[in-house]
């Protein structure tokens, strides 16, 4: 049994994010989406919101035999996927940029618990440059997203906005 956490802020998720975790389903028999409950940042779509959509978009990738399980975690990574006996981590790299940021994450989790691999996957060149955070600005300013988010995603940030 393989099973890997694919952790983020998920904030929101993106077709990048679909991707990684459709190419991770070739990869692992299950598959946590895990999202980080960090109270140190005023997040867009609070954490039920992020896992409603999470769980909507996850029906429309091609999952083939792969279970996609959607939760939340506090604390160290390495706890959680030790908790959840979880053999890998799976991280998206879309540039040399992430690179760094993320080997060193890499080495500090194996460090702190070495019988957890990190895997580092490379989404289609389409997405290479679709981030949450860019997601987030590009809205702000009255940008189109088409593309970027799924729909639901789009929708669901119009919404909030708009009950404001
Ligand atoms: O989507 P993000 O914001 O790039 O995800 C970052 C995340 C959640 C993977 C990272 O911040 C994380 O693992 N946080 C949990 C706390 C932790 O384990 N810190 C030590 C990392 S070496």
């Amino acid at each position: 049994m393989r099973r890997a956490i694919y952790p983020g802020s998920f904030d929101p998720v993106t077709n990048g994010h679909l991707d990684i975790i459709e190419r991770g389903c070739k990869l692992f028999d299950e598959i946590i989406i895990a999202i980080l409950v960090n109270p140190d940042k005023q997040p867009f779509f609070s954490i039920e919101e992020r896992r409603d959509m999470l769980d909507q978009v996850l029906k429309t990738i091609k999952q083939q035999n792969c279970v996609l399980r959607v939760d939340d975690f506090e604390g160290l990574l390495v706890h959680y996927a030790v908790a959840q006996k979880a053999n890998a981590i799976v991280r998206g790299i879309r540039a040399i940029s992430d690179y760094e940021y993320e080997l060193q994450m890499a080495l500090m989790n194996r460090r702190l618990e070495p019988s957890i691999e990190t895997v580092f996957m490379m989404p289609a060149e389409t997405y290479s440059y679709v981030s949450s955070r860019l997601v987030k600005e590009v809205f702000q300013l009255g940008g189109e997203l088409a593309g970027l988010v799924p729909a639901v995603v789009e929708a669901r940030m119009k919404d909030k906005v708009n009950q404001k």
